[in-house]
């Protein structure tokens, strides 16, 4: 019960010390996704009836999301049998206030169900976050394309709608929350609503499962058009989370990196065709059972390219752990990111233990060096955080990782997960 009850006003000055060098061995557990949580988690909203939800990651960002939804009337339970129940009977204050959405950008998903459920909705903008300016027009334009009125006011999005009618949407770029929004939005609204160009990410899927378990009538989610047919009401559910796809490939690429052999249970490979081939491409051998995946690699490691894209392509949540592997293979590699821009905050600490990186824009050219040397570094955003723990975890002698809360916000338990697999990894206070 206490995971989810950390004051949110106290940020971590956690650190986390590497004695790095140390091959991999052994088994662990994957967590649900973050991603697929808080879309769900947002779902609460759209029923007065009761949701439960079990494989709800412990994390700061779940903590946050369920102080917000507490925040405005949802009733929040844990019960360690059952899981996590939302009782969203007495929604009375539709609002998600700038103090909240600037720690976490997905607080956006607030903003499509309150308007279904309760016809009025104030969020705040999301302003500018580490990894590039992120804006939500796309969200925007998607609800107003289904009746809603909005206007931007103190720096608040302000909408209301008394019902939002089915629309056609086209969304010129791939958005997942942005999908998620309106697919949530559209499951309440009069009429039949299609998006197009929508996101094919496993966990715009299983946001949609849930919907559809709640009643709604959600098809096609995982291909680019959704079509939504609104309904009145929908009712209570219990729904499994996903395990989580990118913490899976993060403790692969550890192995991968470390070397060793690593198998992670409670997941599924089938989400992570792209991440696993450029594994194999690096030199590891990859064995797949029906919810686990073992990885050993004893040979070289080899560069590997990658270009980031939206789902099924290699995603930009696992592009600064690839570039860690890519720091100590043989030959040189080339990495693309084409979703965030200003996605490269990792290489100057990278540098710092001893890589080799060039950027230019949106590029960078990594040549693989013989060691890594253990220094100070510092995490600047989650997944580069990752990449630094991986680096540290190969990199000879001590490597200390300061700033971490940004881990937290989406790793559970990383170093009792690392140490379980032989990693001398301890966090310091
Ligand atoms: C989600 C994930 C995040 C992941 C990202 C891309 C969650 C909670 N977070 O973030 O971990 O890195 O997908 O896979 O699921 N854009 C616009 N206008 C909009 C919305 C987005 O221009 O209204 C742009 C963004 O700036 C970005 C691109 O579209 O360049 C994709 O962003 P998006 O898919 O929306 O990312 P998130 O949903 O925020």
């Amino acid at each position: 019960m206490s995971a989810f009850q950390p004051n949110l006003h106290i940020v971590s000055m956690d650190k986390l010390l590497i004695q790095g060098g140390v091959p991999l061995s052994g088994e662990i557990r994957i967590s649900g996704a973050k991603n697929a949580a808080l879309p769900i988690l947002c779902a609460g909203l759209l029923t007065e009836s009761t949701l439960t939800l079990t494989n709800v990651p412990h994390l700061h960002d779940v903590t946050t999301m369920l102080k917000l939804l507490g925040q405005m009337g949802v009733q929040v339970s844990l019960d360690e049998k059952n899981g996590l129940s939302l009782g969203g009977g007495n929604i009375h204050n539709p609002l998600a206030p700038y103090e909240m959405v600037k720690t976490m950008r997905a607080s956006i998903l607030v903003l499509g169900p309150l308007l279904a459920r309760c016809g009025e909705a104030r969020v705040s903008l999301p302003g500018g976050c580490a990894i590039g300016s992120r804006p939500v027009d796309l969200h925007i334009k998607g609800l107003q394309a289904m009746g809603a009125e909005i206007d931007i006011e103190h720096g608040y999005i302000v909408a209301h709608a008394k019902r939002l009618k089915g629309a056609r949407i086209f969304m010129d770029l791939v958005s997942v929350t942005g999908t998620e929004n309106l697919m949530m939005a559209a499951a309440l609204a009069d009429g039949v609503t299609v998006i197009e160009n929508a996101a094919r990410e496993p966990e715009v899927v299983d946001l949609a499962v849930c919907l559809n378990a709640m009643g709604a009538r959600v098809e096609g989610a995982g291909g680019d058009i959704i079509t939504i047919h609104g309904v009145e009401k929908l009712h209570g559910a219990s729904h499994h989370v996903i395990p989580d796809r990118i913490e899976t490939g993060t403790y692969l690429v550890a192995a991968a990196a470390c070397g060793g052999r690593v198998k992670v249970k409670d997941t599924r490979h089938d989400t992570l065709d792209a991440v696993l081939e450029k594994l194999r491409e690096a030199g590891a051998h990859i064995t797949l059972g029906e919810d686990w995946v073992e990885i050993e690699r004893s040979g070289p490691l080899k560069a590997v390219n990658i270009r980031t894209a939206p789902h099924p392509a290699f995603p930009t949540d696992m592009q600064a752990q690839f570039m860690a592997l890519n720091c100590i293979a043989d030959g040189s590699a080339t990495i693309i990111e084409t979703i965030f821009e200003n996605r490269f905050m990792h290489v100057q600490e990278l540098i710092r233990l001893g890589a080799s990186i060039e950027t230019q824009g949106n590029t960078a050219v990594v040549r693989g060096v013989p060691r890594l040397d253990g220094a100070i570094v510092m995490a600047t955003d989650l997944r580069a955080s990752a990449s630094l723990v991986i680096a540290g975890l190969v990199a000879q002698g001590e490597t200390t990782v300061e700033r971490i809360y940004h881990i937290d916000r989406g790793y559970e338990c990383i170093e009792e997960k690392l140490s379980q697999l032989g990693a001398r990894i301890k966090r310091v206070h």
